[in-house]
């Protein structure tokens, strides 16, 4: 495939242009030879969202976390001595690390003090299609105005917000941080800690790149929690549980340790079944790991890094995240059960897919490349009924691979190239590596409204690697599903 760097045709939408970059996602498109796809809501958007913003309401002992988040810019030290001007919440990148508890309810009130309008996607919360902070179940939060999403939270797990209006730019100028939410029984290590790895591509004056490449490239300064490789003290002897957040637009992290073992406690959908030893673990871009690390001998120092990985560029060389340097010794309390929880399989038994979705390519009109779902550019998904099992084969027929995003909903991963995972395990985001195929299912429950799924690198999602849809009610004269009796569902989502 061609590796043409071409920067992309944008098409702008009604506001200034300040920074000088193209707005190329989201304010409507016309490619030449498509459909006209509109990304905006409909009118009802007002009603669906006042019954969301009213029907969350905390679990009994649950409470309200109020968040206050203000997007504007602000001076970002990405290294000693270089300050950027970045995008962020609250003046810091990545933002604040929000924190509650399952039962919870979550009410954030966004403030867009930046120059263009913004708006906040909640990755891998199930939440109802009008706090999904997407253009079409939301007008954007235009500059001085004010939004409040209110969610109640259902699963424990790490997840993560991020701008989802001009998102090559807005996410790669700060705008995103991490969302904990904690349930009941969760393993007890001996320290917690975030980690929002992400990268910048940091010109020689010190400010972040202007250029919106298309095809997503790696930033050239790599980051942990906005800081470019980071030193960690470890208690020596101690066991730390790290939730691991891959926030970058376009670099794939193959997370390892110095090649050491580390635990997989849980993924993007939360807790596994059971505690998993691994050397390693692929973080495609928009993906969380949650891993206990440790113990370390006190006076180590141990490179966090991303080994080698070929996602269609070449395997390239191991690079550095972080340094973890370690103290001398202290007490460890670390005890977490092998048996995490159960995991019901959403389907057993043979199955046909409900749905292909094609990832591709093609040669654009200007030696660029063009990012294709189902060979086209920002599709019109067929609609999803509520109760009906959702059996899709994700199909990559490009040379890259491509992380493929769910919004609201989790999928179980239930074959890749026709081999079933060694795990099970809930999911938003699973990579499709180039050439390769991924079956997943999923129910949709009755969230029903406008959802969509994307390629995670967010030029190719821009570029039109993406899919709207919708969950509709069934109507009453609408078959019920032929769900087979060998076919488990479980509509709960095991907290
Ligand atoms: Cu984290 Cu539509 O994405
Ligand atoms: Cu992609």
């Amino acid at each position: 495939m061609s590796t043409h760097k071409a920067k992309s045709a944008g098409h702008h939408g009604g506001h200034d242009d300040m920074a000088g970059h193209d707005h190329n996602a989201h304010m409507g498109h016309a490619h030449a030879g498509h459909h006209v796809m509109v990304h905006a809501p409909a009118a009802d958007v007002a009603e669906a969202y006042r019954k969301a913003y009213e029907h969350a309401q905390p679990e009994p002992g649950g409470a309200v976390v109020p968040v206050e988040l203000e997007a504007r810019e602000a001076d970002w030290q990405i290294t000693a001595g270089r300050t950027a001007r970045a995008w962020t919440f609250n003046g810091q990148v990545p933002g604040p690390v929000i924190e509650a508890r399952v039962g919870d309810v979550l009410e954030v009130r966004l403030t867009n003090h930046l120059s263009e309008p913004t708006t906040l996607h909640w990755h891998g919360i199930r939440l109802p299609a009008p706090m999904d902070g997407t253009d079409m179940v939301q007008h954007p939060v235009e500059p001085g105005a004010v939004f409040v999403y209110r969610i109640k939270l259902l699963d424990a797990g790490t997840f993560w917000y991020h701008s989802h209006s001009n998102e090559p730019v807005q996410v790669r100028r700060g705008m995103y941080g991490a969302l904990v939410v904690r349930g009941e029984h969760e393993p007890v290590l001996d320290r917690e800690r975030v980690l929002v790895l992400s990268d910048a591509t940091v010109e020689p004056t010190g400010e972040l790149s202007p250029d919106n490449d298309r095809q997503g490239l790696d930033g050239n300064v790599r980051l942990v929690n906005g800081v470019a490789e980071p030193e960690v003290m470890v208690a020596g002897g101690q066991v730390e549980r790290w939730r691991v957040i891959n926030a970058s637009s376009a670099r794939y992290v193959k997370l390892s340790i110095d090649g050491r073992a580390f635990v997989t406690l849980g993924t993007g959908g939360g807790l596994l079944e059971a505690a998993l030893t691994v050397h390693d673990a692929l973080l495609p871009p928009g993906d969380r790991i949650d891993i206990a690390v440790g113990p370390f001998e006190p006076g180590e120092t141990v490179p966090v890094l991303s080994a080698p990985y070929d996602r269609g560029f070449g395997s390239g060389e191991s690079e550095r995240f972080a340094m973890v340097r370690v103290a001398p010794r202290a007490d460890s309390q670390a005890v977490f059960p092998q048996q995490l929880r159960v995991i019901e399989p959403l389907v057993t038994g043979p199955l046909t897919p409900t749905r292909e979705v094609r990832l591709g390519e093609r040669a654009g009109a200007h030696g660029e490349v063009d990012y294709l779902i189902n060979e086209t550019q920002h599709l019109r998904g067929e609609d999803v009924v509520v109760g009906e099992l959702q059996v899709w084969d994700i199909v990559n027929t490009s040379a890259l691979d491509h992380p493929f995003h769910l919004h609201g909903f989790f999928f179980q991963v239930v074959e890749r190239d026709g081999v079933a995972p060694a795990f099970r395990s809930w999911e938003d985001t699973v990579n499709v590596p180039a050439g390769g195929r991924v079956r997943i299912a999923w129910m949709p429950d009755d969230r029903p409204g406008e959802w969509m799924y994307h390629c995670h690198i967010l030029e190719h999602h821009a570029a039109g690697m993406m899919a709207h849809f919708r969950v509709v009610r069934g109507a009453s004269d609408h078959e019920p599903s032929q769900v087979s009796p060998h076919v488990q569902v479980h509509n709960e989502v095991a907290r």
